[in-house]
């Protein structure tokens, strides 16, 4: 048996490999807090879960249209319409298996072999990856903490060739937690465009704002150049709905027609139980996304004091999602010269895990997740506080 080429060169999931050694320590007895989680501490709501349940007794178990069923597309563009003032129909949207799906969908749908995709690091761990799985080539773009990690045109200009079909951003971001301020965003937008450089804008943490910070979408972009500009939502983050499994582009009508086509011919529809529960999410109530958000800003404000006050330490302070991605190289030495040993350190003497900011395009960082009980966050950031300053 021979693996394909096209699989032996893409990276497994850097994420993986740090729960795998957590789980080992673990199983040796090992008490080991995870601040390497990617998803939120709270329950998905009751009434999408009572949703998923009553379409199990009306027996709603067989296939659907492969972009989902027409209410729930519907619900999808209403959702840009009630948060973003976006005019879209329900040809203008694809539900997916999770973000990661419609992501992947819309690499393959764009990507011919050789294209080149501007991908800003730090970035996602994903995106290389799928570029290359597209038989793309992803073309990595620095920047710097002192930008709070966002791209600037000239970034983008310098790493563009006549072979940029691509650029992926991310707002806001895993694993830096920023966001593009509007204008920024928008100013982006139109240089790429002046380019002839398509853009997927990956929204998937955007209810996850906070004031006074307010949101950041292409979607109003989108509605004024539909072929320029394909947005990527999901209820993962946002309703605590990791493992449902629902994730949602909105594109142009052909661009939609090309990843049902995709679709079609590989996963299928979402699951449809899972789509009515997506259905209960999108028509509220909402109350669960402000709890979080309150708790997320306090568990931001603890965490970024902490790691702040370890000497030299660099680290934007973010608006969005539950992640900070502090430079932490000047506690680097022989022993641990780079983010995945400083990790398992880390792991080892402070019984934390963490990701390494290799696994995100920037060896410099490492990502810490706050989505954890404010207590059990404080004492684990004193404990690594504690080994990073054992010298
Ligand atoms: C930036 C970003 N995009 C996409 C995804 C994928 O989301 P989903 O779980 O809906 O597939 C994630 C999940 O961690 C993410 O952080």
């Amino acid at each position: 048996m021979k693996i394909s080429e096209r699989l032996m060169r893409a990276k497994p999931s850097a994420t993986l490999a740090v729960n795998a050694k957590a789980q080992e320590l673990r199983a040796q007895g090992k008490e080991i807090v995870s601040l390497a989680v990617g998803e939120p501490d709270f329950q998905t709501p009751q009434h999408v879960c009572d949703a998923m349940k009553k379409a199990v007794d009306d027996g709603f178990t067989r296939y659907t249209p492969v972009p989902g069923i027409p209410e729930l597309r519907k619900a999808v563009a209403g959702y840009y319409d009630r948060f973003y003032g976006v005019k879209a129909t329900q040809d203008n949207v694809i539900v997916s298996n999770g973000g990661k799906h419609s992501l992947y969908n819309l690499f393959m749908a764009l990507i011919d072999p050789g294209d080149e995709v501007l991908v800003p690091a730090p970035y996602w761990v994903s995106y290389p990856a799928m570029v290359e799985l597209a038989e793309g080539k992803p073309v990595i773009v620095p920047t710097a903490p002192e930008n709070d990690f966002l791209a600037q045109v000239k970034d983008l200009e310098a790493f563009t060739t006549p072979k940029t079909k691509v650029l992926i951003l991310n707002t806001p971001s895993n694993p830096t937690g920023c966001h593009y301020p509007q204008a920024q965003l928008e100013e982006i937008a139109n240089w790429a465009r002046s380019k002839g450089i398509f853009i997927i804008s990956d929204e998937v943490y955007d209810r996850l704002v906070y004031a006074p910070a307010s949101y950041s979408t292409l979607s109003t972009f989108w509605e004024k150049y539909p072929e320029d500009v394909a947005i990527v939502g999901a209820l993962s983050k946002s309703f605590c709905m990791t493992g449902w499994r629902v994730g949602t582009t909105l594109a142009h009508p052909d661009l939609i027609k090309a990843m049902i086509k995709i679709q079609g011919q590989s996963t299928s529809n979402v699951n449809s139980m899972a789509q009515k529960a997506a259905l209960a999410a999108f028509e509220g109530p909402w109350d669960l996304v402000d709890e979080m958000k309150v708790a997320f800003k306090r568990r931001r404000d603890i965490a970024y004091d902490i790691i702040t006050s370890w000497p030299g330490v660099i680290c934007p302070k973010p608006d969005g999602a539950f992640y900070l991605f502090p430079v932490l190289n000047m506690f680097f030495d022989e022993e641990t010269p780079d983010s995945a040993s400083m990790c398992t350190k880390i792991l080892e003497e402070a019984g934390v895990a963490l990701v390494p900011g290799s696994a995100f395009g920037d060896d410099r960082c490492i990502r810490f997740s706050y989505a954890l009980d404010d207590e059990v966050l404080k004492t684990s950031l004193e404990k690594i506080g504690k080994v990073l300053m054992k010298k």
